[in-house]
């Protein structure tokens, strides 16, 4: 059966796009990375993209006149590369409804919080600063909206009394390499379909959805 075929969007260190890569070198992975595509210069995830082997594009918002000009050049390159499913990794620009016409249903994004809880930046800080006992990471179809659209999946951690934002993020972070592929491995297999805003998955495996990292 055809591969899924992902447009991986970044911006930054790429350690999900990394997770990507390296669920995709499965045999039985149902989904290859077609492309990656980082709006800034630079930085390390497109190294670990060229290091696999990937087709690499960087397209620096900064030159275009408007948001709408920069994704007609995403969805270009997306197409050119017969992209299905674009996914967000770490990617840190906001997409306008332009973009989503083209991708209806067709982009997901992960996010270091029990998402609709905590959506934009500086996540960590404000669970810590809210108190909260547990938080966790969310893979989540993507909707104009800053963090927001139908979940997917998402892991649990218990934040500890001693947690700084980066041990915070440094435990949230080993959560998000784990569930980003299995989101794409489900979608991949036909598995999520959408009820109204809310997604449903066929056939969970119990032992897979067992969310709560017991190793804390
Ligand atoms: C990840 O923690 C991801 O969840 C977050 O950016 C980081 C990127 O790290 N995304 C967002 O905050 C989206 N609102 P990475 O480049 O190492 O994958």
């Amino acid at each position: 059966m055809a591969r899924l075929r992902l447009g991986v969007m970044i911006s930054g260190r790429g350690s999900n796009l990394q997770a990507l890569i390296d669920a995709c070198q499965g045999l039985a992975f149902p989904a290859e990375i077609a492309c990656v595509i980082s709006n800034v210069r630079g930085v390390y995830g497109i190294e670990r993209a060229r290091a696999a082997g990937l087709p690499t594009v960087v397209i620096p918002h900064k030159g275009y006149p408007s948001r709408e000009a920069f994704e007609a050049d995403l969805t270009r390159v997306l197409y050119a590369h017969g992209v299905d499913l674009v996914c967000n990794a770490g990617f840190m620009r906001i997409l306008t409804p332009s973009f989503f016409e083209h991708w209806p249903d067709r982009v997901i994004n992960i996010h270091p919080s029990l998402l609709p809880a905590f959506p934009g930046l500086k996540t960590h800080e404000r669970v810590l600063a809210a108190g909260c006992r547990f938080t966790g990471c969310t893979v989540h179809f993507s909707r104009p909206e800053v963090d927001a659209g139908p979940i997917i999946v998402q892991a649990a951690v218990p934040v500890l009394q001693s947690d700084t934002p980066e041990t915070l993020a440094a435990r949230v972070l080993a959560e998000e390499h784990r569930i980003y592929p299995m989101a794409v491995r489900w979608l991949a297999e036909g598995r999520v379909q959408l009820d109204g805003e809310r997604a449903i998955v066929a056939e969970p495996d119990i032992a897979e959805t067992a969310l709560i990292n017991p190793a804390g």
